[in-house]
């Protein structure tokens, strides 16, 4: 990592507020992730095996979660979103794509899924919009519901350039709704806490906007 770490910013957005604010940022979702986070997505995705049992948790509109059903026409997808307005969307996109896919109502602190069900779990850009003291049980969520041999992939806002930073640190504090909640987020400590052994961790920067991809197995 080039940047030096910061402390995490407070999350922006109540956990209960989180269904709302993403309930009006749903029409125009697509325009902005699409611009500054398209090619970190289409990197989570590519960790897709074709034949695997394969979750992902806060699919959002379905950007990512479109790649990976079409990356696994002989296994099994099977998505969670909190808000409905933006599964909806993701609904859309998959209707008509090959492979058994499944997508539901979910919250990632508890996930409606047995232990041991999956040999992929994704997660991007939600992270960085709960409050740190959520990421424990979100990362023994995952821990959970993934085999002995499975993967982890998380994808989140990575540290800016200190410039950029402080900037984005003085409009999140005033208009984090604006900003979806997100904030940068440095993740490897809680992951390997939650008994992952980190593989990969990759930053790759979009429109100026830098996105941190964490590979991590089960320990
Ligand atoms: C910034 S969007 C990311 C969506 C998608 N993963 C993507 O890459 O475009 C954040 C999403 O996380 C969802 N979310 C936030 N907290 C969640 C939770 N505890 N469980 C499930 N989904 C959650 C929101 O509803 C929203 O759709």
């Amino acid at each position: 990592m080039s940047e030096a770490m910061h402390a995490i910013e407070p999350a922006g957005v109540a956990p209960e507020e989180i269904p709302r604010v993403y309930a009006r940022l749903a029409p125009i979702y697509d325009v902005w992730a699409r611009l500054t986070e398209s090619r970190a997505r289409e990197l989570a995705a590519a960790h897709v095996r074709d034949g695997e049992d394969v979750l992902e948790v806060a699919v959002g509109t379905g950007l990512a979660f479109e790649e990976v059903v079409r990356a696994n026409p002989n296994g099994r997808t099977e998505g969670v979103d909190l808000t409905a307005p933006m599964l909806a969307r993701a609904r859309r996109k998959v209707a008509h794509v090959p492979g058994a896919h499944a997508l539901q109502l979910g919250d990632a602190r508890a996930l409606p899924f047995p232990d041991a069900a999956f040999d992929l779990v994704l997660n991007s850009y939600m992270l960085d919009l709960v409050p740190e003291s959520d990421f424990p049980l979100v990362l023994g969520e995952f821990r959970r519901v993934l085999r002995p041999s499975g993967r982890l992939v998380l994808v989140n806002m990575a540290e800016l350039p200190p410039r950029l930073r402080a900037t984005f640190v003085w409009l999140y504090r005033r208009a984090p709704r604006l900003l979806g909640g997100c904030r940068p987020v440095a993740l490897a400590p809680f992951v390997e806490r939650a008994g992952f052994r980190i593989q990969r961790r990759d930053v790759v920067t979009q429109l100026g906007v830098p996105s941190e991809l964490i590979l991590a197995t089960a320990r």
